[in-house]
């Protein structure tokens, strides 16, 4: 019984430091699209795509996404500036019991936007044992003419 206990809350640390290192910013969430530094054209059309983490264990799950919103500012060195547009205002985060899920879509750059320095911004809410947070990770794009 003793053993037992012990291989759970060693399995738990475990599945936590790899859920650490695979999900540093947003929690549950990991960005696949863009890649931070991605060029796109204006006019054309722009790749979201995260892959959501597996519930891990039923009943004992350390937390979930609520909801997910992508939004579109614009940027000067590291600091973003200026919210330019919503991408996606309600993004599905759906997660399975024990699979990675993974959801694209595609967005179109306006044609008219200029060609420059700009940010995706996810901006999560999510659920843990400790009660609901937000939690948001920046992309880093530039557009071109
Ligand atoms: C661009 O995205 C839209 C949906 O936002 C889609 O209908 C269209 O087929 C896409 N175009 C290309 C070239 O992938
Ligand atoms: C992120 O989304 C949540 C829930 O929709 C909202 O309350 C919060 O203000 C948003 N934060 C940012 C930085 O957009």
């Amino acid at each position: 019984m003793k053993v037992l206990a012990i291989c759970a809350i060693l399995l738990v640390a475990l599945l936590q430091a790899v859920t650490a290192s695979v999900f540093s910013q947003l929690q549950f969430i990991k960005i696949v699209s863009p890649a931070s530094g991605a060029t796109v054209q204006a006019g054309e059309n722009m790749t979201i795509k995260y892959t959501m983490q597996p519930l891990i264990l039923d009943h004992v799950a350390f937390g979930e996404a609520l909801s997910l919103n992508v939004k579109f500012h614009s940027r000067s060195g590291n600091k973003k500036q200026q919210l330019l547009t919503t991408i996606a205002p309600k993004c599905p985060v759906t997660a399975k019991e024990s699979k990675y899920v993974t959801y694209t879509r595609q967005w179109k750059v306006p044609a008219n936007t200029k060609p420059g320095s700009y940010a995706v911004e996810f901006n999560e809410s999510f659920r843990t044992r400790g009660g609901t947070f937000t939690a948001t990770e920046t992309v880093k794009i530039h557009i071109l003419d």
